[in-house]
């Protein structure tokens, strides 16, 4: 790694040894109890839903879950005494780990549950950050999540995490910073936050060298955008093949998020998940939520993916929209996936692009049905923004030659005495790059009329 490239999060030195500490074991599947505060107007089968779906996001089981209505929120414990009492008692019956409540608490209030309910407690915020830090993928979204998370965590640095010592459970919420008793010294927090301030400085121009990385050597690439539970990761894994690509195994360990779509006429692409939208974000986490979505203004198209059965779905369309058009990714191309037809007895089908409307795919990810309707819509995406060139290739291109037969941009050839004489269908990056730093000598490119 040499001295400007971007270091990852979890390598620093002011950051504690992830070996020596308890907290920081990642453990999957821990045993969550869900503790889910009411407003009179709230339907209780749908806030148990989507909360349990968060929780599950951040790789929590959930094993019990209570609801509260609560008229006014009682100051010490944000719920009342005998709820309380009946949360304690279910999270020592069912095993739980980890209790989640579905709403923003004061410090004071997490700690006083903490106390009477024997274990970790964590707040909406507090949860959806983590769901955030697992998610972030570009280097600046890591550390805008992770400042969040300091601020987040900034006003419960008192002394009063002794009553867990003992506990030393889980990982949910304390991943990225908080790790340990020792980082919540807050000498040492304020040091991070410099340093953290100091990166994001720099952020800028690593970000427009590494821009210029990926336009020499990578595929184009496809963001899947939506909120959560649309449907995203099961989309993903149907188009990926769930990473059966020997390929994949790179990008496997860099970066779960990132995979191949192969066997498309255009040639492969890649594939980005990006984290979901969530209703009713707390407003701490909104700058980190958008610079961690903001990796989808990199892609070359967005798959906005619906719930096609969530009866709110118009609604929702509209909020990604605005939220796409505020972090500057408002002007790129984009497929709508009205995904989950098998639920609403609707059978799959493929819009055409009405009068400058975006191309719906009506399918199901689950199920697999309507997937080559998105397919055929990606390739003729893909297809449609090249341009056809006649490319003359010396005898020692024959790389070149493979890379381009590999990303079937080859329509034809023949072979003369001093090389190859290709139709080629090249879109505006890939020609560029051909005719790049590294074009052989001898080469010669010519536009051929459609
Ligand atoms: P986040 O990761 O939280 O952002 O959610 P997501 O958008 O990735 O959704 P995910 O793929 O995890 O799916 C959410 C739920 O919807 C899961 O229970 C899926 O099994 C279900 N689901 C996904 N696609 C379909 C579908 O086509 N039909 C039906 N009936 N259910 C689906």
């Amino acid at each position: 790694m040499n001295g400007s490239a971007p270091r990852p999060v979890g390598d620093d030195p002011t950051r504690p040894d992830p070996a020596s500490d308890p907290f920081s074991r990642a453990r999957r599947g821990e045993r969550a109890l869900l503790l889910i505060p009411l407003r009179q107007a709230d339907d209780a089968e749908v806030e148990t839903a989507e909360f349990s779906e968060l929780a599950r996001s951040a790789g929590a089981e959930v094993v019990a879950t209570v609801t509260a209505r609560v008229q006014r929120p009682h100051p010490a414990t944000y719920v009342g005494e005998g709820k309380v009492e009946e949360v304690a008692a279910l999270r020592e019956a069912a095993g739980a780990d980890l209790v989640l409540v579905d709403h923003p608490l004061s410090p004071v209030q997490e700690r006083n549950l903490e106390r009477l309910c024997k274990c970790r407690v964590l707040d909406r915020t507090g949860l959806i950050l983590d769901i955030f830090a697992q998610r972030a993928r570009s280097f600046e979204g890591k550390l805008q999540v992770e400042l969040a998370q300091l601020r987040h965590m900034a006003t419960r640095l008192v002394r009063g995490w002794t009553h867990l010592e003992r506990q030393r459970g889980g990982s949910i919420g304390l991943r990225g910073p908080g790790e340990t008793q020792l980082e919540t010294d807050r000498r040492l927090l304020a040091e991070r936050v410099k340093i953290l301030r100091r990166r994001l400085a720099q952020v800028q121009v690593q970000r427009s060298q590494s821009r210029r990385a990926r336009s020499r050597g990578e595929l184009p690439t496809v963001a899947l955008v939506g909120y959560t539970n649309a449907g995203k990761s099961t989309l993903f894994n149907r188009l990926t093949g769930a990473g059966v690509y020997a390929a994949d195994q790179l990008f496997a360990t860099l970066d779960p998020t990132l995979r191949r779509i192969e066997g498309l006429s255009c040639g492969p692409l890649l594939l980005a998940d990006t984290v979901g939208f969530i209703r009713e974000l707390p407003h701490e986490v909104v700058a980190a939520f958008r610079s961690t979505l903001a990796e989808a203004r990199e892609a070359d198209l967005l798959l906005h993916v619906v719930d096609a059965a969530d009866p709110e779905h118009p609604e929702r369309i509209r909020q990604v929209d605005a939220v796409l058009e505020e972090i500057g990714a408002g002007d790129l191309p984009r497929v709508l996936v009205m995904n989950k037809v098998d639920s609403i007895g609707q059978p799959a089908r493929s819009d055409a692009v009405d009068g400058g409307g975006q191309p719906r795919v009506w399918l199901s990810a689950a199920t697999g049905q309507g997937i080559d309707l998105l397919r055929d819509a990606l390739a003729g995406h893909f297809a449609a923004l090249r341009t056809r060139y006649e490319v003359f290739l010396p005898h020692q291109a024959a790389a070149l030659r493979a890379a381009l037969f590999r990303r079937h941009a080859v329509e034809s050839e023949q072979a003369t005495e001093a090389g190859w004489l290709l139709t080629t269908r090249l879109g505006a990056a890939e020609l560029g790059r051909l005719q790049g730093e590294q074009a052989p000598a001898g080469l010669r490119v010519r536009a051929l009329p459609d």
